[in-house]
């Protein structure tokens, strides 16, 4: 006999290896509280060689989740193991989030929605000229950024990475707006960006602060980084000693959050003050 109430509960998971740090169970039952849902989000660490049947277990409903979130390291094979990626998460080769619909199962990818929303919400008018973008860094974050910039209207978008030959990838798989430059490029691309987005680890450590010359910034020029531990990281503190417009990387983690829990339960949420300050104590 099932349990009534455990047909009831809509259930979702966020799956990678390690999964323990993930502070995505904490965002999602905040608002299943806030909405009154009977559902459950859960962290369910799987390793790589049993992904496979998990995503089986998933599809068939065997396991009862209507869907969640992926991350490392499985992101890409989430995508090829999904029946309908979208184009979004198609042309990343990589999914973040998988839901079932009639014994099928979806992938998209929210890491760029993620990004551009929290620049909406933290720097209102960020994107009002949408001409030049220099993003450091090639890595999965860069990719799902780039999509997301090119997609918003960017002119130019410039990536420039330690490992030249991985810019370059990116600039060839994104059209002709994406361009790939190296290290010594850095002030000379720096001086014309509008926006300018670290998506490395460099800095997260005061050690090994980036040595970036920002007084060449323009001074309308807005800066930002993905890692939000710690929330004013290196690269931003320097930034802003020079004046510029910063944006911290908290809100792209709340934010990717928000496409997820509308197609597993529903109700579109709302990125608060009061759920920043409830991720933020845990940092
Ligand atoms: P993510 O999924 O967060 O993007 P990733 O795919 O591992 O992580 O990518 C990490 C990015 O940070 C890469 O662009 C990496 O540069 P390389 O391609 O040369 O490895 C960059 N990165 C990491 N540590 C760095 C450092 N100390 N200096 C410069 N770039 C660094």
């Amino acid at each position: 006999m099932h349990d009534s109430r455990e047909t009831l509960l809509t259930k979702a998971f966020v799956t990678g290896f390690p999964v323990k740090h993930s502070r995505s169970p904490k965002i999602h039952n905040h608002w299943l509280k806030e909405f009154g849902i009977a559902g459950d989000y859960s962290a369910v660490e799987v390793a790589p060689d049993d992904f496979a049947a998990f995503i089986a277990g998933v599809k068939s409903g065997a396991s009862g989740f209507s869907g969640g979130n992926v991350t490392i390291p499985h992101k890409e094979k989430a995508f090829q193991l999904a029946d309908q990626p979208d184009e979004l998460a198609l042309e990343l080769g990589a999914a973040n989030t998988l839901y079932r619909r009639d014994g099928q199962l979806f992938a998209t990818n929210t890491d760029g929605y993620g990004f551009l929303a929290n620049l909406d919400d933290r720097a209102p008018g960020w994107d009002s000229t949408k001409r030049q973008a220099l993003v450091l860094g090639a890595g999965g974050a860069s990719r799902a950024i780039i999509q997301a910039l090119r997609d918003r209207g960017f002119a130019e978008i410039h990536v420039i990475n330690r490992t030249h030959v991985k810019a370059q990838e990116l600039a060839d798989r994104f059209g002709e707006r994406v361009h790939a430059a190296g290290m010594d490029a850095l002030s000379e691309r720096l001086s014309g960006a509008d926006l300018f987005v670290n998506t490395t680890s460099l800095g997260m450590d005061e050690s090994d602060a980036p040595d970036i010359d920002f007084s060449i910034m323009a001074s309308g020029a807005l800066v930002t980084d993905i890692v939000y531990v710690p929330l004013e990281t290196p690269f931003l503190a320097k930034a802003k000693e020079q004046g510029l417009r910063t944006a911290d990387g908290l809100g792209m983690l709340l934010h990717q959050a928000v496409p997820g829990f509308e197609l597993w339960f529903g109700k579109r949420p709302i990125v608060t003050e009061e759920l920043r300050s409830l991720i933020l104590a845990d940092i």
